[in-house]
């Protein structure tokens, strides 16, 4: 059996925050038709309900993300500039994700969840090719 030391704790910390932020999600936008047909209000309760975990996991992300990056310490310029690619897509996933939680009309929300949705898959697609 292999063993377990500091970087198998510090891959699973910031995968199982990748699989909250971006699994859940997506798992949320899949129930929505389900939620809006249960009546008025479910949805955004169900929102509230997800935003007290996925914020919480962001925050590991970006914790863990840091640590990543001070244990790799690879100076090549494909691994730093595949990184800055990172860091655009986990910022705009997150200022996304709260202009979507802030706004007040339809369109709005249904365009910046699109597009929180996709920022978080494109980190998660960059995470893993970082990690290669
Ligand atoms: C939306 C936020 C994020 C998602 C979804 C995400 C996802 C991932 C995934 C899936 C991996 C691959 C892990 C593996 O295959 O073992 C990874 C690796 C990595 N991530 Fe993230 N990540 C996020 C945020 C961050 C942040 C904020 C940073 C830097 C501050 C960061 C830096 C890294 C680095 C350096 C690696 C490579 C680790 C290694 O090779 O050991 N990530 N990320």
């Amino acid at each position: 059996m292999k063993s377990v030391d500091w970087e198998t704790l510090r891959l699973f910390l910031h995968v199982l925050a990748a699989t909250v932020w971006v699994g859940g999600q997506l798992v949320l936008a899949a129930l929505v038709p389900a939620l809006r047909s249960a009546g008025q209000g479910v949805t955004a309760t169900a929102a509230r309900a997800f935003n007290r975990v996925a914020w919480p996991a962001f925050g590991v992300l970006v914790v863990t993300g840091v640590w990543n990056v001070v244990a790799v310490d690879d100076t090549s310029d494909a691994f730093q500039h595949t990184l800055m690619l990172k860091y655009v897509l986990v910022l705009a996933s997150g200022v996304t994700a709260l202009v979507h939680q802030r706004a007040s009309s339809r369109a709005t929300m249904a365009v910046f969840g699109a597009l929180t949705g996709l920022c978080a898959l494109g980190a998660l697609f960059v995470g893993v090719l970082l990690a290669q």
